[in-house]
């Protein structure tokens, strides 16, 4: 069983310098790429200025253009999942001016970073604008792990960021014997839209009924002594987070001495403590590491990114990639999609 074959960074440029002709009857100036990502481990946990390990993906969103003189910012995308070409066309924010967030959805992350880019200045100040932009344009209180691994990953290492300090350490991640499986699930639950700022209050207000600034300050043995000042709710949230943060740190070192299997058992915890404790999991990821923890070969599985839905990460034996494969799609209930995907750049900017 063969994974997608993500389409190669050089084909879609060619495709959006022939999009971009078409409108605008020019060749364009400009073309940069920025990366998808997947968290090897460190969940829910970026938000509460603990640890997270993502590695930058080979799948990229690339964007061509030009700078114009009329104060106007025209925009077109080629999505796949949309069967024409889309437009937008509005003013640049002035002093007086602020752009707002509205339809179509897709626009308002282009729109929040325009909006807020004049506040910006380093590479940690950059990823903090873009933070901004989801915050304030698409509604969604994140945290900052995807717009600093999309800026700073390198090829051929996953990257450990300290979401309090902004400090980042590259881990190698190139071993050809192993692979990086990421499986799409295929569905989403609405659910995922309300719960994520939800959880997110729960655990300010843990930490804030500890004394705490975060829950990064907060020890298991600190949360276990204060156990009677928090709901019994906001207790489990709090023990997912606080143990994470202890598993990324323990994960990032076991990469770091290429101990696959106590790397994969971090993971296994990490999925069971998102199950039970977060309740950000949902049964097709539950299916779908399950699937993957049977086959041998497989060192560790879990869900990845905010839950409800989306993909599982699993890190396993390159040669036993085919057989995994296989083996979930004939467990899973639904239809998944697979991709391998070695640890690839940051953002860029293209050659023209
Ligand atoms: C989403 C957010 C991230 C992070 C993850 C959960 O992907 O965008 O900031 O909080 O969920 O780890």
């Amino acid at each position: 069983m063969a994974a997608s074959r993500p389409p190669q960074v050089q084909e879609l440029l060619a495709e959006a310098r022939r999009a971009f002709r078409e409108e605008f009857g020019a060749e364009p100036e400009l073309a940069v790429s920025a990366p998808g990502r997947v968290n090897l481990i460190g969940e829910h946990t970026d938000y509460n200025q603990g640890l997270v390990l993502p590695m930058a993906l080979e799948l990229v969103t690339l964007l061509v253009g030009s700078p114009r003189t009329d104060g106007l910012v025209s925009l077109l995308t080629t999505s796949k999942d949309a069967d024409e070409p889309q437009r937008l066309q509005f003013p640049l924010p002035t002093v007086h001016r602020s752009l707002e967030p509205g339809t179509p959805r897709w626009a308002n992350y282009v729109k929040g970073v325009i909006q807020h880019y004049p506040d910006s200045g380093a590479i940690a100040a950059r990823a903090q604008v873009c933070q901004r932009a989801e915050h304030s344009f698409a509604g969604v209180p994140c945290g900052i792990m995807d717009q600093l691994i999309a800026l700073l990953g390198q090829k051929g290492h996953a990257l450990l960021i300290d979401c309090r300090s902004l400090e980042t350490s590259l881990v190698p991640l190139s071993d050809p014997k192993l692979a990086v499986l990421i499986t799409n699930s295929n569905v989403r639950h609405s659910l995922g839209s309300s719960e994520y700022p939800l959880r997110r209050r729960q655990c300010e207000e843990v930490a804030r009924a500890l004394g705490k600034e975060s829950l990064r300050e907060v020890r298991l043995e600190e949360l276990e002594a204060g156990r009677e000042l928090v709901s019994k709710e906001g207790f489990r949230r709090a023990r997912h987070v606080v143990g994470e943060i202890r598993r990324t740190a323990q994960a990032a070192a076991a990469l770091s001495r290429g101990d696959y299997k106590a790397f994969g058992r971090l993971m296994v915890e990490s999925h069971y403590s998102l199950r039970d404790d977060y309740e950000v999991s949902c049964s097709e990821l539950d299916q779908l590491v399950e699937a993957a923890l049977s086959v041998p070969g497989v060192y560790g599985s879990r869900m990845t990114g905010g839950g409800f839905g989306g993909c599982t990460v699993t890190l396993l034996e390159a040669s036993a990639a085919s057989r995994t494969m296989q083996h979930i799609q004939e467990q899973y209930s639904g239809t998944a999609t697979f991709y391998l995907s070695q640890a690839a750049d940051g953002a860029k900017v293209l050659c023209l």
